[in-house]
């Protein structure tokens, strides 16, 4: 009863007010008590209790790390972290369009930057040494040398993540979308994968792409990722697309989407990396993920592992543990043991919603 009305509260609260108050919250133990059913997965040489993970964005200074675990999330992805601090770009700058469950936010990678945030890190690894914790970095707005920022980062957490994320997709540094470009992508990769290799450790790294790419750039810069030994991709990143339906005062705002009108995209981006890797990688699939129908297709598309970030700003901390034993009885009633038994069961995104809600209407 508390935790609706404390997000009915959070929503009079201006869109970042709302957010700086939720890790605030989640930092002092100020949240729901959750047990969710247990969902195991292993993947990337990591044991996760569930597929579910909040993704980059909502902890970018990894201020809230075992909080955000005990709302019921198996995973988190911290970030993005600069090597500098960096203001971002000037307020308003997030702004949510509740009529279309979605968020416009153009934060710009505001960051405290690797020395303010690498010993936090590390004090969260020496306390949980098992934690599932992506760490997603990115570059400087005024570097004149992109991927050496992305080496940085690199070097500063590999010793600490359980996977690195190559954030490549934001909307909101100019230029930034540029590199993911087969090339770009691939000589960053070289870079994060020669920084990894001169800390004399190893740890995967992903590259998360953004919804817009057309398919063929898209699977190209794939193919050039898995030639560098990329372990996996995180799809997708927030849309500059702006569909038709979408409704709110905001609607004309600069900045990347999220939320319910990237879903359909999201997954159609999820299928067509599937497809083609067939099962040769890690795939997270994130971008409108909001109830359990949205998590099962999801991994019937194959993803191995989800994340969100949008429907828990617009709901609050009770969602991950309502959409895990959501997934559980889902599961119960298709007669599946263990998410990873359903990855990779549909091709075609549409067929896989409509499934997934048949589906959850039985349960
Ligand atoms: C306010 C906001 C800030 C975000 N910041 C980041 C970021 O710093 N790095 C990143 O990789 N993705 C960032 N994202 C994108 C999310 O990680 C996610 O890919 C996207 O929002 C789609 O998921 P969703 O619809 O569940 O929100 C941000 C999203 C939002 C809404």
């Amino acid at each position: 009863m508390i935790w609706p009305l404390a997000a009915g509260i959070a929503r009079l609260l201006p869109a970042e007010a709302a957010h700086r108050a939720a890790v605030l919250a989640l930092k002092t133990g100020l949240r729901p008590l959750a047990s969710p059913p247990a969902l195991p997965v292993s993947i990337l040489g990591q044991d996760f209790a569930n597929p579910l993970g909040l993704a980059a964005g909502f902890d970018k200074d990894g201020e809230a790390m075992a909080g955000e675990l005990a709302i019921g999330f198996g995973h988190l992805e911290v970030g993005t972290i600069t090597p500098l601090a960096q203001p971002g770009n000037p307020r308003p700058r997030v702004f949510r369009l509740p009529a279309s469950q979605a968020v416009i936010n153009r934060y710009g990678f505001n960051s405290s930057g690797i020395d303010r945030v690498r010993p936090r890190i590390a004090a969260f690894r020496a306390a949980r040494p098992a934690a599932a914790l992506g760490i997603n970095i990115g570059a400087n707005k005024d570097s004149r040398d992109r991927i050496a920022d992305y080496r940085a980062g690199a070097a500063a957490f590999a010793g600490l993540a359980s996977w690195l994320t190559i954030n490549i997709s934001s909307p909101n540094t100019p230029g930034l979308r540029d590199l993911q470009e087969a090339a770009s992508a691939r000589a960053i990769l070289q870079g994060v994968q020669a920084a990894i290799a001169e800390q004399g450790g190893s740890c995967p790294v992903l590259v998360k792409l953004a919804p817009d790419m057309q398919p063929a750039a898209m699977l190209a810069t794939i193919d050039a990722c898995m030639e560098e030994g990329c372990a996996g991709f995180v799809l997708t990143n927030s849309t500059l697309s702006r569909p038709s339906s979408l409704r709110g005062s905001a609607l004309h705002q600069a900045g990347g989407l999220s939320g319910k009108p990237l879903a359909g995209l999201a997954a159609e981006q999820l299928a067509l990396a599937a497809s083609h890797l067939n099962g040769a990688t890690c795939l997270f699939g994130v971008g409108g993920i909001a109830s359990p129908a949205d998590a099962y297709a999801r991994l019937l598309l194959g993803a191995n592992l989800l994340q969100l970030y949008t429907a828990l700003a617009l709901t609050g901390p009770q969602l991950p543990g309502r959409i895990l034993e959501g997934l559980a009885r889902m599961m119960a009633e298709d007669g599946v043991a263990r998410p990873d038994e359903l990855t990779g069961q549909f091709s075609d995104a549409v067929a896989a919603l409509r499934h997934s809600e048949d589906l959850w209407h039985r349960c």
